[in-house]
């Protein structure tokens, strides 16, 4: 392992036992809808929605997003801004699941939601493969959640500090040295 990494979270096998149950869940909610949509949000979800997506077995139709609210440090700033939006003109048409690598604060999915319900999209969930729920700021619940984790901050698997470590397989806890100097 890194030698920036504290412990491993979440092991291959671990993720791929995750994303199954998540895909099972999702695709029995959905069994009925013709036009459902993956929305993933940039650039944190690319592996979890990959692996996701396969694994749900029905047609699917799948997008992105990009927002910020981080810099290059660990906290957010809490102002949220669309950097690339969804220019689609069937939302009314379609049931939405946003998903996303991680909750914090949980502004960026309570501002989304809000954004693509007032934009006119027939239906809006989101699914997050990790939630930190002693870090919330704004009342959010994902409708799907892999794991509750603690306040630790996390690498891997799509997740990044300062663009760093996404592409490792599995997830794991940043050494707080490496964030704190
Ligand atoms: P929120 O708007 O505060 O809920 O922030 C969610 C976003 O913060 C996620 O999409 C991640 O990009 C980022 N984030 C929060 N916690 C972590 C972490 O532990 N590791 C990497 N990124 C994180
Ligand atoms: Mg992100």
């Amino acid at each position: 392992m890194d030698k920036d990494l504290e412990r491993k979270l979440f092991t291959e096998a671990d993720l791929d036992e995750i994303t199954t149950r998540l895909a099972k869940e999702i695709e029995n909610d959905y069994k009925d809808a013709k036009n459902v949509l993956l929305l993933g949000i940039l650039k944190g979800s690319v592996v979890f929605m990959s692996d996701l997506m396969k694994k749900i077995k029905k047609p699917l139709q799948i997008d992105f997003m990009k927002v910020s609210s981080y810099g290059a440090s660990t906290t957010s700033s809490g102002k949220i801004n669309i950097i690339l939006d969804l220019h689609r003109s069937d939302l009314s048409e379609l049931d939405i699941i946003v998903v996303e690598d991680i909750i914090d604060s949980g502004r960026t999915l309570s501002y989304l939601c809000e954004y693509l319900k007032l934009n006119g999209a027939k239906s809006v969930k989101t699914v997050t493969l990790l939630d930190k729920p002693a870090r919330r700021e704004v009342n959010f619940t994902p409708d799907y959640c892999g794991a509750e984790i603690p306040d630790e901050f996390i690498v891997g698997y799509g997740l990044d500090y300062a663009e760093r470590y996404r592409t490792l397989p599995y997830i794991a806890v940043l050494k707080k040295e490496i964030y704190e100097k």
